[in-house]
């Protein structure tokens, strides 16, 4: 008997742990996910609605995707699916700022798995460990302060550039000039390399790692994903070959502690004062090249694309650095003070910047389930936010679509409205440099040369940055000495 006591206090036991378990799951989840997922649809089993998302951006407006949905079915935030992932597009300045002020609480960076397979050591530790790392390193290198030293520089690799590949030319090839100013630019700044033939060595694999980072990622010979998992190899070996002679001529006192990031990173240690193994930084230059790359030479081709289309623009812009170079003693280098003067300048790069944002936008991952607008957002799903919900809607810039830099007078843009290096935590920590590099190649531009198109309608495609479909040439028509 008193086994069988035993028995129903045992079953009741189960049972009644069962019910509050079960109540209280349902409770929990009810209570985080209580309402409706976003509106939308999921589209195609497995590529859902990849093929129009991408297909927007090769037709050149990579927006319509957004803005369609947007008016089908909710301004703040709709439901898809998208590169083989369940997927929320957040719209409008308030989900900007929802996802940048949320970062590692409700949210976190995430990328397309291709980008993971195409840089493998960085997926040995967990991403969010890499990116603080990376974090720790940047700034100290990519600061105002210490990028001011740099701006000499950079004149001086702009004036090489512009000696080499657009004087006594009667007409050139915008987007492969601008590719090959950055590269330029990146391979003296970040790793002292200088040597046209050593820099050519590593732009055409750089180009098909560039081109194969975000693709259809079928790993067999000859697809662009293949291409660039080699390239990756490749230009990671290269590097590291760098980096053990850095470390010899560090040793013996040949090369110095602030030249480069290189240096930057060889000698600086985290705060238990472990160095970063070779190819952990050779994997951390590999993505500021790739970070800082075709985005800053996509942005010189479109500024120089509206200069070109507007007259009244390129003239403020010509009178701006001719006040500057003529204030300038003959071989004087640009310097801080310089930059800080070519403002209207940057106000017509910031404009550029909002028609044609280099990165479209970026995705998230959701840690937890929680609720935005009333919508519930299942933890896991990848959440995509797009500069153009904003800069192309008039709800934020009157007349989205009319170029004014006038907009980025004053305070400018309302907050996170304006996001082409994105915000908060995550927020590009290549902008300065950028800003730089951009305005000392308006500089030497505008100081040489009016310019035509040579294809007045030339079709943009964004894959996935914009760029004119045939490089934009254009005729030159340099200045009267
Ligand atoms: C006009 C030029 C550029 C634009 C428009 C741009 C835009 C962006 C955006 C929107 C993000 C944030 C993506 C997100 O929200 O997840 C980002 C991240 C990043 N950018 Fe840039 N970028 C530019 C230039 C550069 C340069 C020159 C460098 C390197 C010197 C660079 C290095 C990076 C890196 C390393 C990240 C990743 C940061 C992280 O995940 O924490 N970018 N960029």
């Amino acid at each position: 008997m008193e086994f069988y006591v035993s028995l129903l206090s045992l079953f009741v036991l189960i049972v009644s742990f069962s019910l509050h378990f079960l109540f209280y799951k349902n409770k929990h989840s009810a209570s985080s996910l209580s309402g409706p997922l976003p509106p939308g649809k999921t589209g195609w089993p497995l590529v859902g609605e990849s093929l129009e998302f991408l297909s927007t951006g090769w037709k050149g407006h990579p927006e319509k995707f957004i803005f369609d949905r947007i008016a089908k079915y909710s301004s703040s935030v709709f439901r898809t699916h998208l590169l083989g992932e369940k997927a929320a597009v957040f719209c409008g300045a308030n989900g900007n700022k929802f996802l940048f002020s949320n970062e590692n609480k409700l949210v976190q960076s995430w990328w397309p798995n291709s980008v993971n397979k195409v840089f493998p050591s960085s997926t040995q530790t967990s991403s969010k460990e890499e990116a603080i790392k990376m974090r720790k390193m940047l700034p100290n290198f990519l600061k105002p302060e210490a990028l001011q030293r740099y701006i000499g520089i950079m004149d001086h690799i702009a004036q090489r550039h512009f000696s080499d590949g657009w004087e006594n030319k009667n007409e050139v090839k915008v987007f492969p000039l601008a590719n090959r100013y950055t590269f330029w630019l990146a391979c003296r700044l970040f790793v002292s390399v200088e040597d046209p033939n050593h820099v050519a060595k590593f732009a055409d694999p750089f180009n098909a790692l560039a081109s194969g980072l975000i693709s259809i990622p079928i790993d067999l010979p000859g697809t662009p994903f293949n291409r660039a998992i080699k390239a990756s190899n490749f230009i990671r070996k290269e590097l590291v070959a760098i980096i053990k002679q850095r470390k010899i001529d560090l040793a013996e006192g040949k090369a110095s502690s602030t030249q480069d990031i290189l240096s930057h990173m060889l000698l600086t240690s985290d705060e238990n004062g472990k160095f970063m193994h070779e190819l952990d930084i050779a994997d951390k230059i590999l993505g500021l090249l790739i970070g800082g790359h075709d985005t800053a030479s996509s942005a010189c081709t479109f500024i120089v694309k509206f200069l070109a289309e507007l007259p009244e623009v390129y003239e403020g812009v010509y009178n701006e650095q001719m006040e500057i170079a003529n204030s300038k003693a003959p071989g004087e280098l640009l310097n801080w003070d310089d930059i800080q003067r070519m403002k209207y300048s940057w106000n017509v790069a910031c404009e550029v910047l909002r028609l044609a944002p280099p990165l479209q936008g970026a995705f998230r991952e959701a840690l937890t389930d929680f609720m935005y607008n009333g919508f519930s957002i299942p933890k896991g799903w990848k959440i995509y936010w797009s500069a153009n919900s904003t800069h192309r809607n008039p709800e934020f810039f009157a007349d989205p679509l009319k170029f004014d830099p006038s907009r980025f007078e004053g305070s400018g843009p309302a907050p996170y409205t304006f996001v082409p290096f994105g915000g908060g935590p995550r927020m590009c920590p290549g902008k300065e440099y950028a800003r730089l590099e951009i305005l000392v190649f308006m500089h030497h531009l505008v100081k040489r040369f009016r310019f035509e198109k040579i294809i007045p309608d030339e079709k943009i495609v964004v894959n996935p940055m914009p760029i004119p479909a045939k490089g934009l040439p254009v005729r030159l028509y340099p200045h009267k000495a």
